[in-house]
């Protein structure tokens, strides 16, 4: 019988074999190999299967990808700005929302104005976070009320001192940075107590009802997202050293918490978010009858590639994406329309 061959190159092989033909394998399957494809696999599709694909396909739409129904939250300085952002952004989708901040009547106000027609809640719950008895007083009460806790914000953070920067004379710059009487070590110590300390005592003291939340909620883990900022990540002074440096701190202090809390074999995510501008009382000064605040667009026009400030939408989907990811932790989160890009980080 005349012996074939094929001329072939077999997988690890670099040069040309001959193969006798009678020790081929099928074309078909050669091909499968060669291609990862299994011709068992192309039987009809079995119910089994259509049923996983369907499954699969259920998980992503948005109300399961995004889900943060009967979840219960706490957002510290929930009552303008950023935080009645995120606060809109759970309660509008269901989740039960504790607002803490220092005045009551503004925490009021946003309870009354946007607990309406919502499958969540706003409740408000005024508390100092930079003092350790209100945070005992606030654990106490979500403990008593709920027994848990999915979703920490800490997101109070306020402003320091402005300064000069632009002196080219040293005797000047020093005028402008040392000599002012506003230039002060307590400016310093409060600005740190409320960005960075804070963030240390509320997560701290949170974690036995985080922790219960993963325990109890099938398939999630409780997560606490500090409000940082592109002020923290920019290598410009922007006329504030105390506010930048202490927003530094607090993405270290983020990365920090998220290692050892995760290292002690917690199920709690801890991730923060970086904004850039978004209109706010300390942005804007103040806030209007909807406890809103605005920032003329112009202001931002050549700064910022987006050519704007942040929307509430901008803010709100980057909350819901970084409470809801459950892979996501110890990460920074920047929201800035390409702020960082334009002033450059260090
Ligand atoms: N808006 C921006 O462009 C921007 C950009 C980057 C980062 N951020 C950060 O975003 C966070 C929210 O600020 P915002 O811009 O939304 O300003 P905001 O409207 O002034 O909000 C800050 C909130 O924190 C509350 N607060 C301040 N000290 C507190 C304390 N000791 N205890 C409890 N609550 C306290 C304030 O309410 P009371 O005064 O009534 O207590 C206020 O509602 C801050 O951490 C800020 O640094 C803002």
């Amino acid at each position: 019988m005349p012996r074939f061959y094929i001329a072939a190159l077999t997988k690890n092989q670099t040069a040309l074999t001959k193969i006798p033909f009678t020790r081929l394998p099928k074309l078909s399957l050669l091909h499968s190999r060669q291609f990862g494809v299994n011709p068992a696999r192309k039987s009809p599709v079995s119910d089994k299967t259509k049923i996983a694909v369907n499954e699969s396909n259920q998980s992503f739409k948005l109300e399961n990808l995004f889900n943060v129904k009967d979840k219960v939250a706490l957002i510290t300085g929930g009552g303008s700005g950023i935080g009645l952002m995120a606060a809109q952004a759970l309660a509008v989708n269901g989740a039960k929302v504790y607002i803490t901040g220092r005045t009551a009547t503004k925490l009021d106000r946003v309870a009354t104005l946007y607990d309406n027609n919502i499958s969540g809640k706003i409740i408000p719950l005024p508390a100092d976070v930079t003092n350790k008895d209100e945070i005992r007083r606030l654990v106490s009460e979500i403990s008593t009320c709920e027994g848990h806790l999915s979703i920490l914000m800490n997101n109070t953070g306020i402003s320091s001192q402005t300064q000069e920067t632009e002196p080219e004379d040293a005797s000047e710059l020093r005028e402008s940075l040392f000599d002012d009487p506003a230039a002060t070590f307590d400016d310093w110590d409060s600005v740190f107590r409320t960005n960075v300390a804070q963030i240390f005592f509320m997560t701290t003291a949170f974690l036995p009802l985080l922790q219960r939340s993963s325990a109890d909620e099938h398939g999630w883990s409780s997560t606490v997202l500090n409000t940082t900022s592109i002020s923290g990540i920019v290598k410009v002074a922007q006329h504030h050293f105390a506010y930048n440096a202490s927003k530094a701190a607090a993405i270290h202090l983020t990365k920090m918490l998220a290692q050892e809390v995760s290292s002690s074999k917690l199920r709690v995510r801890i991730n923060n978010i970086a904004p850039g501008p978004f209109p706010s009382e300390m942005t804007a000064g103040e806030s209007d009858e909807r406890q809103k605040s605005s920032i003329p667009v112009e202001k931002y026009r050549e700064k910022i590639p987006a050519a704007r400030p942040g929307r509430d939408e901008d803010m709100a989907s980057a909350v819901l994406f970084a409470v809801c990811n459950q892979y996501l932790n110890g990460q920074t989160i920047v929201v800035d329309g390409g702020y960082v890009l334009a002033a450059g980080s260090v």
